[in-house]
């Protein structure tokens, strides 16, 4: 993998690069769309790759290895095989969704016992056996299993989970690079920055990280419900740290004003379930502000969702057309507002790409902030 700085914005930290994987190149700043379970759900990969124009998508171990399974997986010839997504897929470790998903678990320093959110089977999740699921997931960039910390947290809970998370990356490591792909391309491991809302401990982690010299990095632990300033200055810590010539990915992250607001501290590399989620609920996020589209407002609204954005979705469907179906909760409904949404994700962040090598993103960024936010 390969990670090359195109420009630097004068008035902010903020960058646009070329990553580079097996499965092909990858625009940064990038959003990532979410694909739990192998799918981004209510959105087939052509519409993803023409419409939505990802780049890069996410999977997750913990799903996949429950179901369905890496005999299935593997017998495909790897995810990308098995779902038909060719270009670069980005897997989390776990970490994450073993917390928040299975009722009960335990951790120890061997790894995390849990039980199948789906079937209350028992498992374990070690840092070699989470290394050894990516690798036959088939994954061109793999997460290191990390205990993502609750917010708020005590400061001994989070110094003790994050020296224990460190110990795990060692592991990680040893695993990954005495192992070989299985599919013939490289996997490549990005470690994640740990340490709760603790600024010591944010240093010190992000500072074992770099000394780790992989070839991207990640930051975890943020958006669980701390204040969005507590995250900023976490990030901006934290990106100050991390070498500035490898991707810095800022897991579960967020809004479009997170978003922005992130690129600007030197973030280049974003997944978060919200434009997708959301998309279900009727929240959609257009280049004017938030609607509610489930709002009688938009009743007799024959307008394009979204006319500025651009792609299928956004202009060939009106808004009192989405409001219908969401509310006879048609199927079609959840389709065309999670392809809108990701349109507009992807395009937000391309549009600062092309602030970036402009050199205006500073002078662009607060009058987004403020218009994207606004619900109209
Ligand atoms: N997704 C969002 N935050 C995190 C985190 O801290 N760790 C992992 N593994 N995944 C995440």
């Amino acid at each position: 993998m390969t990670f090359d700085l195109l420009a630097q914005d004068p008035g902010t930290k903020a960058r646009a690069g070329l990553l580079t994987t097996a499965h092909g190149t990858i625009e940064t700043p990038i959003f990532m769309p979410v694909g739990t379970a192998g799918s981004v759900k209510a959105v087939g990969q052509r519409e993803l790759k023409n419409d939505v124009q990802a780049q890069i998508i996410l999977g997750n171990t913990y799903h996949l290895y429950l179901r369905p399974g890496l005999e299935v997986l593997e017998a495909a010839g790897g995810l990308h095989k098995f779902n038909g997504w060719d270009r670069p897929i980005l897997t989390d470790s776990g970490g994450y969704q073993v917390f928040s998903l299975s009722g009960t678990r335990k951790i120890k320093e061997e790894g995390v016992t849990f039980r199948s959110h789906i079937d209350g089977s028992k498992h374990l999740f070690s840092p070699e056996g989470v290394m050894d699921i990516q690798r036959r997931i088939g994954a061109d960039i793999i997460m290191a299993f990390d205990e993502c910390t609750p917010w708020p947290c005590e400061y001994d809970y989070a110094r003790r989970s994050l020296d224990m998370t460190h110990r795990w990356l060692k592991r990680c490591i040893e695993r990954l690079d005495t192992t070989e792909p299985l599919y013939g391309y490289e996997q490549t491991l990005f470690p994640i920055v740990q340490g709760s809302t603790f600024k010591d401990l944010r240093v010190q982690s992000a500072e074992f990280i770099a000394e780790q010299g992989r070839a991207g990095n990640a930051i975890g632990g943020l958006s669980v419900g701390e204040p969005a300033e507590l995250m900023y200055e976490m990030t901006e810590l934290v990106c100050d740290i991390l070498p500035p010539d490898k991707p810095r990915y800022l897991m579960g992250v967020g809004t479009p004003a997170n978003i922005l607001e992130n690129i600007a501290l030197g973030v280049d590399m974003f997944d978060c379930v919200l434009p997708t989620r959301n998309a279900r609920n009727g929240m959609l996020f257009t280049t004017q502000g938030i609607i509610n589209v489930t709002n009688k407002k938009w009743a007799d609204d024959f307008s394009p969702i979204d006319e500025t954005l651009g792609g299928y979705a956004s202009t060939f469907y009106t808004k009192a057309y989405l409001r219908h179906l969401m509310q006879a909760k048609e199927m079609l409904g959840a389709q065309i507002a999670s392809m809108h949404n990701l349109t507009f994700y992807l395009w937000l962040v391309k549009e600062a790409r092309k602030q970036i090598i402009a050199g205006t993103f500073a002078q662009w960024k607060p009058g987004m902030v403020e218009k994207l936010m606004r619900r109209l």
